[in-house]
């Protein structure tokens, strides 16, 4: 089955060339391009500017100024363009996706608010991230000399001396990094939330160019698909390894992979199919396979893991829910390839979509269906306690009896927040013991378990219906 589609109103509009008008209709939006389909079937210009173009946002037309239009493709009387905004670039995704008019250099307004916030940092904090820049500086040169040495050597010597160097200085660097993290602990401790905020952001702009070497904490700092947590950052989080073009970049990669929280993620991945192959002995109907609801499924690798023989395909169906289109298309990329590889297709639903939809849902087993094991990893972090409650209550009415229901919070003795708020501008919503039990308290007849993984950083809710 693909993904099913959320419906939207489609996104229309006109370019205005030579003082006539030329309707368009949005088909899909690149971070500073719009592609567009001509609705009179003609290409007004290609490759030149236009006066300017307009969208309709819900009924209001807004003027987006002058534009470059850029034929295509155009197959029979289809008149396919990108639409380039070049009097005020935009971010043509957000105006697609969220109906949102953002302007590409919107921050540019708030510079000088921004450099005022640095007379609100702390003087110790100052000097010590001075100091870390500094030293951060000295060991980027060292790790760019010997990458500048091996510029003109064999692949295979190089890869020999790099290996070396990452095992030696490399793990000394790594070490350097963890004290100067238990120092920023130290310094941090009694911070309000403000403070950490203002602290943090002050960080982030002084540390950003060590930022940028690493493949990680770019990618959790500039977030391309608005949240962290994407599916890619998972694949790297999962492969471990170093990855990057210079060897200090390699390490600024390798060094956030390596902490308890990352350490958890690979964890549960392991714990989910331990789980899902308990549910599947325990099953409330042997007669059938067991059905298996994955809540904010990202890319799904568990659910990779779980099929390694052609009579697994048997024994699963699994419904898969997300909000990000792109993690979906690569669970079901992914999960077809195993059903292929196996020989047996693989029995799944791919469901675009939010939890959010399932608050408002009047028929909520209609649209979902009844599972045996429910779990979701990675959702509840975000979730504030009054809507975590509601989520759990309604994927307990998903839930058949006797079946079993698994969620994922990081807890707040996570060894690695503030690693996360610092470095990665990752900021979660971390619960206790209690906390994760009382979101539950209201579940009729549910017995629960709370328990952690090895690191301790990842706690779950073991949540068990009674068999009827
Ligand atoms: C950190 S990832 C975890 C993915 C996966 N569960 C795993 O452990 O690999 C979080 C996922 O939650 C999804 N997500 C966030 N908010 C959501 C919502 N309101 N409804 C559905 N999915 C959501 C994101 O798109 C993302 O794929």
């Amino acid at each position: 089955m693909s993904i099913s589609e959320v419906p939207k109103a489609p996104l229309r509009g006109e370019v205005i060339h030579e003082g006539r008008r030329h309707p368009f209709e949005v088909l899909g939006a690149r971070r500073s391009a719009l592609e567009v389909r001509f609705t009179n079937g003609t290409l007004p210009v290609d490759r030149m500017e236009v006066e300017g173009a307009e969208v309709t946002l819900i009924a209001d037309p807004i003027a987006i100024g002058r534009c470059r239009v850029e034929g295509h493709r155009g197959v029979g009387d289809v008149a396919m363009a990108h639409i380039i905004p070049t009097e005020t670039p935009l971010r043509c995704d957000d105006l697609y996706k969220r109906r949102l008019v953002v302007r590409l250099d919107q921050g540019f307004d708030q510079t000088a608010l921004l450099q005022r916030r640095k007379a609100e940092i702390r003087p110790e904090f100052r000097a010590y991230t001075a100091d870390l820049v500094y030293d951060l500086a000295i060991y980027r040169q060292l790790f760019d000399e010997i990458d500048a040495s091996l510029a003109n050597e064999k692949p295979e010597t190089a890869a020999l001396v790099r290996d070396s160097v990452r095992a030696k200085q490399g793990r000394a660097f790594l070490r350097f990094f963890d004290e100067r993290l238990a120092q920023l602990e130290t310094m941090v401790a009694g911070f309000t939330r403000a403070e950490h905020e203002r602290h943090g952001f002050y960080f982030r702009r002084n540390v950003w160019g060590n930022i940028l070497t690493s493949a990680f904490l770019a990618r959790t700092n500039i977030r391309p698909r608005g949240y962290a947590g994407d599916s890619m950052m998972m694949q790297q989080l999962y492969d471990n390894s170093y990855q990057g073009d210079s060897l200090f970049g390699q390490l600024m990669h390798k060094h956030p992979i390596e902490t308890a929280a990352a350490q958890a993620v690979r964890n549960r991945r392991k714990l989910l199919v331990d789980l899902i192959e308990a549910a599947y002995r325990d099953r409330p109907d042997p007669s059938r396979a067991l059905r298996i609801l994955s809540v904010a499924c990202g890319p799904a690798w568990e659910v990779r893991d779980l099929f390694t023989r052609a009579e697994d395909a048997a024994r699963f169906s699994c419904t898969l829910l997300d909000q990000d289109e792109e993690a979906l298309g690569e669970a079901e990329h992914h999960i077809h390839l195993v059903g292929t590889r196996l020989e047996a297709p693989v029995q799944a639903k791919y469901l675009r979509d939010s939890v959010r939809t399932m608050l408002m849902s009047k028929d909520i087993v209609a649209q979902f269906g009844k599972h045996d094991f429910i779990y979701s990893m990675g959702l509840f972090d975000y979730l504030t306690a009054p809507v975590a409650r509601s989520v759990l209550t309604r994927l307990y009415e998903l839930l058949e009896p006797g079946g079993r229901m698994v969620i994922g919070n990081f807890h707040v003795e996570n060894p690695t927040r503030t690693y996360m708020e610092y470095w990665m501008d990752w900021v979660l919503l971390y619960r206790h013991e209690d906390d994760f039990q009382a979101l539950g308290r209201e579940l009729p007849g549910a017995t629960f378990e709370i328990y952690r993984e090895e690191t301790r950083s990842q706690m779950f809710l073991d949540v068990r219906k009674p068999r009827g």
